[in-house]
């Protein structure tokens, strides 16, 4: 079917549906969306949720912002070797507002893909903008069923991310050598109404993983 938008681009209706790969493998798909400011602990946390479901058999896929910037999102820096510097400049991105949205445009389509697929994925990235957030939760949703977009606001205050540094960020945008850093300099929106919060200054990453795994038992996407 072709489409006002998009006249002479026409999809293809797969055969094989998301739902007839749910129904075979016995759990749902979806995204599992951790939100949070840089060394909030979204990248442990997802990595430990994951863990967890490999262990019980469940189809997943890790999409983490520090991994995928180095491919699908390259930055400038990483392009220009081998595309030259005017192709670097049009398609690598860094954290400017709009870099940031196809940052998760791109990560929200990939997303698509892997759901479409039958997996659960889980994402690990600041995604500072909710209108950013809300336009891949409202394109997940339509993906053949409501309730595929859980979204995990990792809120772990300002200060401990500071005080945590892992990757000594925090002292270099507050020596102003990294411009638009997210809670120094650029804004972070939390969610109004994620499907959960997680307090990441206070619990451990495996109480914070555990608590997204009751999430996942709670909705039904996976049995205990
Ligand atoms: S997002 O804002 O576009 O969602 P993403 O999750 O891909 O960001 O990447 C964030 C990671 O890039 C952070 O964990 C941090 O290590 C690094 N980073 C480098 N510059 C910045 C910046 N200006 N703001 C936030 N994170 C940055």
């Amino acid at each position: 079917m072709a489409t006002e938008e998009n006249p002479q681009i026409v999809w293809h209706q797969e055969s094989i549906t998301r739902t007839m790969r749910d129904a075979k493998q016995g759990h749902r798909s979806g995204v599992v969306w951790f939100t949070g400011l840089s060394g909030s602990g979204k990248s442990t946390v997802a990595n430990a949720v994951d863990q967890l479901l490999f262990a019980h058999g469940i189809r997943t896929f890790l999409l983490d912002g520090d991994n995928v910037r180095h491919s699908l999102c390259a930055t400038p820096a990483l392009l220009a070797p081998i595309h030259g510097d005017e192709y670097a400049k049009r398609f690598g991105l860094g954290f400017g507002p709009q870099d940031r949205e196809e940052n998760i445009r791109r990560v929200g389509a990939s997303t698509e893909l892997l759901v479409s697929a039958g997996l659960i994925v889980l994402t690990a990235f600041v995604s500072p903008y909710r209108r950013d957030r809300d336009r891949v939760r409202e394109r997940i949703n339509k993906l053949g069923c409501e309730d595929s977009f859980l979204e995990i606001f990792v809120n772990t205050p300002l200060e401990i991310c500071e005080q945590r540094d892992p990757k000594g960020l925090y002292q270099q945008a507050r020596a102003g050598k990294i411009p638009n850093f997210t809670g120094i300099s650029d804004p972070y929106e939390p969610p109004v109404a994620p499907e959960l919060e997680l307090k990441g200054g206070s619990l451990t990453p495996t109480e914070l993983a555990e608590q997204t795994i009751q999430l996942l038992l709670h909705r039904n996407w996976i049995k205990s």
